[in-house]
């Protein structure tokens, strides 16, 4: 894998996290360094970083002062990784997307795949926006469309976009609207006799996943499965499932988003609950479990791949009980069985459909 760049005649190195096999992918897009050209002469030292998954502007711009709009805690891990890499402090001045910014005087933001995190991104920085506002927004040109634009236009006056460069291209957003009704960005989506709140960008927005829903209409617990963890768990609505099916279990939830794991919170609140936002199992006490649950990820923004899942099948297997199951749901051409053979004794299918099949390990 490339990890070598060369930025405004400096050089860094720059490592994917988590690692991949897959050689053709790099820490950085051509959107994330159109941006850095376009802000090089720009004297603002207060930049606010959003979606800089994996730090190339940390690192870049690491002699101002900067406040990183983080969002995954994987995207910490490859943020600090790289400082580290490049000889920098890894300190790093976080805010969640839900937190008030003080002010806003340049924002440096990749597009997301997800609309409604743009959006969310977006009323975030201008509750916190002066009449000298400047947004520069990266992407590449094949994931763009009109519906950015849309969003854009509802908080600022004057949009601009740039020529092209190596398929990246830049929005420009100045002249903050002056009078913006701010919605609340959480979805609602009704559930049996539940209703599921979740913040904007996070999986299956206004309804529950068609997987998931063929999980939960399979998903049974057992009287003396009382510690019952649920993988990448989202909203958290397979672990509130969970726990209606055994009200005396006590459930943990892990996402490696932090809006994932905040709707969750919304979701269980009243529940014996706990919430962890890690992309990984490597915390969780070995062989504490009697079942995990899951509907693992495969796509990371435009890309899609299993590694990640593999990954957490690994720590599955290191934190159930001797005698413990893991139940998940999967889409039946990721042919997990053969990989979960690898880890577990006995793999099963216990139901299928035309597109997705449940799987028990034990
Ligand atoms: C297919 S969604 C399932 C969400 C929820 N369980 C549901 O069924 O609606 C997968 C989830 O995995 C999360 N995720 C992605 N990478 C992860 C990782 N390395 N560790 C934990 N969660 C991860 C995503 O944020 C997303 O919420």
């Amino acid at each position: 894998m490339d990890t070598k760049i060369e930025i405004n005649s400096k050089e860094y190195q720059l490592a994917r996290y988590p690692k991949t096999v897959d050689k053709s992918l790099r820490a950085w897009s051509n959107a994330e360094l159109l941006v850095l050209d376009y802000i090089v002469d720009k004297k603002t030292e207060n930049i606010h970083l959003f979606n800089d998954r994996f730090g190339v502007w940390n690192c870049a711009l690491n002699d101002k002062k900067l406040v990183t709009v983080w969002t995954y805690a994987s995207q910490q891990k490859a943020i600090e990784q790289n400082l580290k890499l490049n000889n920098f402090s890894d300190e790093v001045n976080y805010k969640t997307p839900l937190e008030d910014l003080n002010k806003v005087d340049l924002a440096l933001l990749k597009i997301p795949k997800s609309l409604e995190l743009f959006e969310l991104f977006l009323q975030q920085i201008h509750k916190a926006a002066n009449d000298k506002t400047e947004v520069v927004c990266g992407f590449m040109t094949k994931h763009f469309s009109a519906s950015y634009l849309k969003i854009v236009e509802q908080y600022f006056n004057v949009v601009q976009q740039s020529k092209a460069w190596k398929k990246a291209r830049l929005l420009v957003l100045e002249q903050p609207k002056k009078i913006v009704e701010y919605k609340e960005l959480v979805n609602t989506i009704n559930w049996k006799d539940n209703s599921i709140k979740q913040h904007y960008g996070v999986f299956s927005s206004g309804k529950v996943d068609i997987g998931t829903q063929f999980f939960l209409e399979h998903l049974n617990v057992k009287e003396d499965e009382l510690n019952i963890l649920d993988v990448a768990s989202g909203n958290g609505v397979i672990a509130l499932e969970a726990f209606n099916l055994n009200p005396n279990s006590n459930v943990t939830l892990i996402d490696d988003f932090n809006l994932a794991i905040a709707s969750s919170q919304l979701n269980l609140k009243d529940k014996k609950a706990n919430f962890i936002c890690a992309d990984n199992l490597n915390d969780v006490e070995k062989n504490s479990f009697d079942l995990v649950v899951s509907n693992p990820p495969f796509h990371f923004e435009h890309e899609n791949n299993i590694e990640v899942a593999l990954n957490l099948f690994k720590g599955v297997q290191n934190c159930l009980k001797i005698n413990g199951r893991f139940l998940l749901v999967a889409n039946k051409h990721l042919n997990y069985k053969t990989h979960l053979g690898k880890l577990f004794n006995e793999v099963i299918v216990v139901d299928s459909n035309k597109k997705f099949e449940i799987i028990e390990c034990s």
